[in-house]
C-alpha cells in the first residue's frame, strides 16, 4: 500500500488521488439565475442526495483554484438563492462537458452548449429539457469552508421523463442511462451489463460464521463469502444431513472420488456455481459437506 499524507503532498496534489478514488460521481447540472435574470448552467460533480425529510441535495461550486474567485453559480445563489438540479443523461455528456468551459458571467450556457431552456413551476432559474430528471430547489445554507463552498439545497419539485419510468410510474433503473465523473477526463456510464443489483440483507449470520476452511478457501472469493454470510440463518445438522443424500450431492461425491479429486475443492467449485446462479443456502449446504 502507498500512504500518503495531505501535509507532505499539500492539498491539490493528494486531490488527485481524492478525485480518482471517491468515483464515480453522480453531476448535478445546475442551473441558476442572478438578480438581472441571467441564465448560468455548470456542472458539479461534488453532489449527492443526502437528506430525505426534508429532501436535500448538496453540492459544491468551489472557488476557482486560478484566483480563489467565486464561481458565477456561487455568486448566483448568493444573489437568487433558487437552483434547478438537472440529471446527465450519456446523450447530453458532449455538451454538458461544452458548457463547463469557462465562458463570460453574463453569456448563457445553455446557448452555447445547445441545451433548451424550458421554464420552471416554482423557482425562477430554467430547466434544461433535455435531461430525464429535473429537481427545483430552494437553497437553505451556503456553507463555505476554504475554498469549499458547499450549497445546500431543498427539493420542492421533481419532474422525471416518460422515458425513464416503469408501468407504475417509478423510475426503471435499467431505462436511465446516467453518467458519473471519475478522476482526470474519465466519465462512467451506469447502464446495461454495468449495472448488476446486490439484495440488502436485513440480518446476516456474518463471515465470522463459516467454518475457518471456508473463510480460507483458495476458491471462494469475498464476494461468495459475503453472499454466504448474508444468510439469515445457519443449516441444521439435519438439514446438511439430507442435502448430503441428494442425488446432485452423491453424485458430486462419486465424481470426485473416479477422478481422484480432493473433495473439498469439489465443493468449494460446485458452491461457487451455485452462487453465481443466486442458489446461495445450496451453496453453503455443499460447503458444509466437506466439513467433519
Ligand atoms: C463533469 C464536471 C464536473 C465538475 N464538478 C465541479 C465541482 O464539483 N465543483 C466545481 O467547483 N467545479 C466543477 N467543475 C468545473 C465547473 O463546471 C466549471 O468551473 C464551470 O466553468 C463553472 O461555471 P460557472 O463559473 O459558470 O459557475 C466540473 C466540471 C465538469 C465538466
Amino acid at each position: 500500500m502507498k500512504t500518503l499524507n495531505p501535509s507532505d503532498l499539500g492539498a491539490r496534489a493528494f486531490y488527485k488521488y481524492l478525485n480518482s478514488a471517491v468515483a464515480p460521481r453522480p453531476i448535478a447540472f445546475a442551473s441558476t439565475v442572478d438578480a438581472a435574470g441571467n441564465v448560468n448552467l455548470s456542472p458539479f460533480s461534488f453532489f449527492n442526495v443526502m437528506g430525505i425529510d426534508p429532501l436535500i441535495l448538496v453540492f459544491a461550486p468551489n472557488r476557482r483554484g486560478r484566483d480563489n474567485t467565486h464561481k458565477h453559480t456561487a455568486l448566483n445563489l448568493m444573489e437568487v438563492p433558487e437552483v434547478v438540479i438537472n440529471m446527465v443523461s450519456y446523450d447530453m455528456v458532449q455538451q454538458m462537458s461544452l458548457s463547463s468551459a469557462e465562458f463570460e458571467k453574463e453569456v448563457n450556457e445553455f446557448e452555447k452548449a445547445g441545451f433548451t431552456m424550458q421554464p420552471s413551476e416554482l423557482v425562477k432559474p430554467p430547466r434544461v429539457q433535455e435531461s430525464p430528471a429535473q429537481f427545483e430547489c430552494r437553497v437553505l445554507e451556503i456553507k463555505e469552508i476554504g475554498t469549499m463552498v458547499l450549497v445546500i439545497a431543498e427539493v420542492l419539485r421533481g419532474h422525471f421523463s416518460e422515458s425513464i419510468l416503469d408501468e407504475n410510474g417509478q423510475i426503471d433503473q435499467t431505462k436511465t442511462d446516467w453518467v458519473a465523473r471519475l478522476g482526470g477526463d474519465w466519465y462512467a456510464r451506469a447502464h446495461g451489463p454495468a449495472l448488476f443489483e446486490v439484495p440488502r440483507p436485513q440480518y446476516g449470520i456474518g463471515v465470522n460464521a463459516l467454518p475457518e476452511s471456508v473463510r480460507n478457501s483458495k476458491v471462494l472469493t469475498g464476494n461468495d463469502l459475503g453472499q454466504l454470510g448474508s444468510l439469515t440463518a445457519f443449516p441444521t445438522e439435519e438439514e446438511i444431513q439430507i442435502f448430503g443424500e441428494t442425488e446432485a450431492m452423491l453424485t458430486l461425491r462419486e465424481e470426485a472420488r473416479l477422478g481422484c479429486q480432493y473433495l473439498p475443492d469439489v465443493l468449494h467449485a460446485h458452491a461457487q456455481h451455485l452462487l453465481e446462479r443466486g442458489q446461495v443456502r445450496e451453496a453453503l449446504l455443499t460447503l458444509l459437506l466437506g466439513e467433519g
